[in-house]
């Protein structure tokens, strides 16, 4: 569909609120995306009139629903070229599908084997590995950056070893935005043997994923980064891998036979979906994967490389502003800090003026280690911002450095 940012305006309503007297400017993408109508509509629509629980019934609701839910499933299979619905997890989120790997890999993990994680993971992609080191003694190997925020591929290639068993990198910095050669990450863990869970959960809405042309092991999403609802995420896994981990959550539909002295497991995906999963929130996630897929992915990352660009133009003229991250290619994230503010203070300050974005350390602890700071500001960028949304936050942005300094 041709590409009309005032269009896909009109279908956020939430856009049209005024904060503090102004219009909203929506610049807080990277930690939650809005939804619009037709996601929330078809959660309403199927509650109010096709509801019922998932694969247990055998009735006409239980049918229609779970059709939908298996539906939504496929939607996600086909947003990520995975070759088989079998293959995707619904999980509640990001943060759930990363912990059932960290989780489900402990029968094959022994002291002293290694998880390879970039510097710049977000806390959700390094705690889960950190139980691994706390409670079967596997050991943490972290790739630094280069000075332009892109994964240190030389320095990665030194981390790997036999003794790898998994690389876990974000695809895409929720901090910097830079985004990994991930083809190149995947062929060079597997040349020693390591598996590869790439976190998506940024790079989902902003780039054409292919998990088969990557070749990774494991790819995570979550949906309300991508327009959809909070709650539910997805997880890829090649079937194997799936197979062999240890089911995450005990629980009805993971089974397949439970009696008083034993249990054996269901397939993959259902061996993960322990309990009554977030059907409604399933629905809307696959919705929002429809929705978004009427748009050409190339459209929109002209559309909104474009608006990052703007704004990191208009940044560099700021006396002592840095910016992090100033790779080529990289998503539309832009992390920012001012000499002598801070990013609480500018984030507070720009809200005044109805410009949202989000201040601290990001979830990613480390990464701020390795930046030497302990905090930025950071706008992210979705296919609803416009060019004036830029200039109003670069307006605002002045007018809050001038009371902060
Ligand atoms: N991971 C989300 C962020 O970066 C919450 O803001």
């Amino acid at each position: 569909m041709a590409f009309d940012v005032d269009l896909i305006r009109a279908q956020f309503p939430i856009l049209q609120r005024e904060i503090n007297g102004k219009p909203l400017i929506y610049l807080d993408n990277a930690a939650s995306a809005q939804k619009p109508d037709t996601v929330l509509d078809v959660m309403s629509d199927q509650a109010r009139h096709a509801y019922a629980n998932v694969h247990r019934g055998l009735h006409t609701l239980a049918n229609e629903t779970t059709e939908a839910y298996e539906g939504a499933r496929a939607k996600i299979q086909a947003f990520l070229n995975a070759p088989s619905p079998e293959s995707v997890v619904f999980t509640k989120g990001g943060t759930e599908a990363i912990n059932l790997v960290a989780s489900g890999i402990t029968d094959s993990i022994n002291s002293g084997d290694e998880i390879v994680l970039a510097i710049s993971e977000h806390h959700s992609n390094i705690v889960p590995w950190h139980f691994l080191r706390e409670r079967h003694g596997a050991v943490l190997k972290w790739v630094p950056l280069l000075e332009d925020g892109r994964l240190d591929m030389d320095a990665y290639r030194q981390a790997l070893g036999p003794k790898t068993r998994m690389v876990a990198i974000g695809h895409m910095s929720n901090v910097l935005g830079t985004v990994v050669d991930a083809k190149e990450v995947v062929r060079l863990a597997h040349e020693v043997g390591a598996q590869v869970l790439l976190d998506g959960c940024q790079a989902g809405v902003h780039l054409d994923i292919d998990v088969q042309d990557i070749d990774c092991d494991f790819y995570v999403l979550t949906a309300h980064k991508i327009y959809g609802p909070t709650g539910i995420g997805a997880l890829y896994g090649k079937l194997d891998a799936l197979k062999a981990l240890r089911p995450y959550q005990g629980g009805g539909e993971m089974i397949e036979i439970v009696e008083m002295d034993r249990v054996t497991y269901n397939e993959p995906p259902h061996k993960f979906e322990a309990g009554t999963p977030p059907i409604l929130q399933a629905i809307g996630f696959g919705e929002a994967i429809d929705w978004l897929s009427q748009f050409n992915k190339e459209d929109i990352r002209a559309h909104e490389h474009s608006l990052y660009e703007q704004a990191s133009a208009e940044l560099s003229k700021i006396n002592g502003l840095t910016e992090y991250g100033l790779s080529e290619g990289k998503g539309p994230i832009l992390s920012f800090s001012i000499e002598g503010a801070h990013p609480h203070d500018i984030a507070q300050l720009l809200d005044r003026y109805g410009v949202a974005v989000r201040a601290g350390h990001h979830c990613a602890q480390p990464l701020m280690k390795h930046l030497g700071i302990t905090a930025t500001a950071r706008a992210s960028f979705a296919i609803y911002n416009t060019t004036a949304d830029v200039e109003a936050f670069i307006e605002a942005l002045h007018k809050a450095r001038g009371l902060l300094l």
